[in-house]
């Protein structure tokens, strides 16, 4: 029997960050993971390998559209699918080895296998019964279920198989216009399929700035992507290389129905802890069955922490690091802190999509004072020369005091271009101050500061 101050279960982005940092505080630590590989389901099946195939795919799309107009001539790259799957790979794998050089260079301990947590303080992972004064569970989210929809990873999918299809299919129906949905729907779009998309709401990406949605909507559709919208799926019918997707229009009940040869399900993930026998131990959920926690993430047995897709709020890999740390800094007797009002939300798509903070709707909920500054790209020399001159940064900044309380890009580098403003929040900014700050030129972040400018006297190149 090992014995460690911490023992943390699963290494994604919430679970190796905390172990990272409570051996960097000088606990002894020990993280148990069961896949092949650390760094959980962002790392293996998600947020990395498909930035790779957002890459490869928006290289197409431009050496396609953009390059001859740049005087760039020749004859456009074709797809060699199972080339374009080794490099996607090859990204997972120096990922995971990071990690792993990591936990070595930290000394903590990969115990490898999957845990239950037989009492407090205990961690048992195949036949051997680990002591840990503190148990950090850190084990994810996985895709929510969909009544009628048959998952089998071949035809009918979720993200991971969708990430390892053995070619790119002729026609495909994405069901949910979330982040899932239009990331990896874009990239199969891009590289040749006709993409439709099946959406229960009236708007895409639900919660988002409106005027955000509905640029990027008209600009999806721009690339080609298909939308059917107030759409309820019903059921999903698949053969080995086929299915069928019948859904009810909310409008007025008729029943459709839509063939592909890959249908990915994207609507929504859950808190996953199968095995950990929570109740058992006297860890309570919430009503939408996430592990309960106070605000120094414990649950309700001493000892037993959560962070990241198990608990409350954005299922984020970003979200779950910041917990990831500040949980080590509790459990090492320092305070812990993570400002849920300043996490950013980014779309890995392009253009990017990007905010952070209120949303004009959530002010207007809470009827407070605000104004709005605006920026198209149109008015930015480096988008313009880079093709890239759709979207727009918007600010919004309190009425009275000019602090900043949101901001909503859609646009290049948008997802880079948010974090300006997210350190501006964190330290408590006014518009003003941002509009004060020389901005290098051509940048694009310039947008970001003419959209400042636009909360006072006024944007200069608008
Ligand atoms: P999501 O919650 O973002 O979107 C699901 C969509 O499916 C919603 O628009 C919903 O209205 C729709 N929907 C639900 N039931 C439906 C039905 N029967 N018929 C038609 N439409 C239906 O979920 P998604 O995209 O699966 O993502 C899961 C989680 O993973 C999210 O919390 C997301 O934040 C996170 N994630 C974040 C990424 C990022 O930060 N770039 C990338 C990938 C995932």
């Amino acid at each position: 029997m090992s014995s460690y101050d911490v023992i943390v279960i699963g290494s994604g982005p919430g679970g190796y960050v905390a172990a990272i940092r409570c051996a960097q505080l000088g606990l002894k630590t020990a993280c148990v993971e069961g896949r092949e590989t650390l760094g959980g389901t962002c790392l293996n099946t998600g947020c990395i390998p498909s930035k790779a195939l957002l890459h490869a795919s928006h290289m197409l799309h431009e050496a396609e559209h953009n390059f001859a107009e740049m005087g760039l001539k020749g004859k456009s790259p074709s797809v060699d699918w199972k080339q374009m799957q080794t490099y996607k790979q090859s990204t997972v794998d120096t990922n995971t080895k990071g990690i792993e050089f990591l936990f070595k260079k930290n000394k903590i301990d990969w115990v490898k296998g999957w845990a239950t947590i037989p009492e407090a303080g205990k961690v048992k992972v195949g036949d051997d019964v680990h002591e840990a004064k503190n148990i950090i569970i850190a084990t994810g989210s996985e895709p929510s279920s969909l009544p009628g929809v048959e998952v089998d990873e071949k035809v009918v999918v979720t993200s991971t198989g969708a990430l390892e299809l053995g070619k790119v299919p002729n026609k495909m129906i994405v069901i949910g216009a979330g982040v899932i949905g239009l990331e990896l729907g874009s990239v199969y779009s891009r590289l040749g399929a006709q993409v439709t998309v099946i959406e229960f709401l009236d708007a895409i990406t639900p919660g988002m700035d409106p005027e955000v949605q509905k640029t990027f909507q008209r600009m999806l559709k721009k690339q080609g992507l298909e939308f059917i919208m107030g759409a309820a799926v019903q059921k999903t019918e698949a053969t080995k290389t086929k299915a069928k997707v019948t859904y009810k229009l909310r409008k007025d009940d008729s029943e459709h129905s839509l063939d592909a040869d890959v249908v990915l399900v994207a609507t929504g993930r859950k808190p996953y802890y199968d095995g950990l026998d929570l109740e058992k131990l006297g860890i309570r959920l919430t009503k939408r069955g996430q592990i309960a926690i106070t605000k120094n993430w414990e649950t309700d047995v001493k000892g037993i922490y959560a962070i990241g897709d198990v608990t409350e709020g954005p299922m984020l890999a970003h979200k779950a690091e910041d917990e990831g740390m500040a949980v080590a800094e509790v459990i090492a007797g320092k305070h812990g802190h993570v400002n849920y009002g300043v996490i950013p939300s980014v779309i890995y798509t392009h253009p990017e999509v990007a905010s952070v903070g209120e949303t004009e709707e959530t002010l207007k909920a809470e009827d407070r004072a605000y104004k709005v500054g605006k920026f198209s790209f149109m008015g930015n020399a480096r988008a313009k020369a880079n093709f890239a001159g759709d979207g727009f940064v918007k600010i919004l900044a309190d009425k009275e005091t000019d602090r900043i309380l949101g901001c909503h890009i859609i646009g290049p580098a948008a997802g880079d271009l948010i974090h300006e403003v997210c350190v501006a929040m964190e330290f408590g900014a006014s518009a003003q101050d941002l509009a004060m700050t020389c901005h290098a030129h051509p940048t694009y972040s310039e947008a970001v500061r003419e959209a400042a400018l636009a909360c006072g006297d006024g944007a200069i190149h608008m």
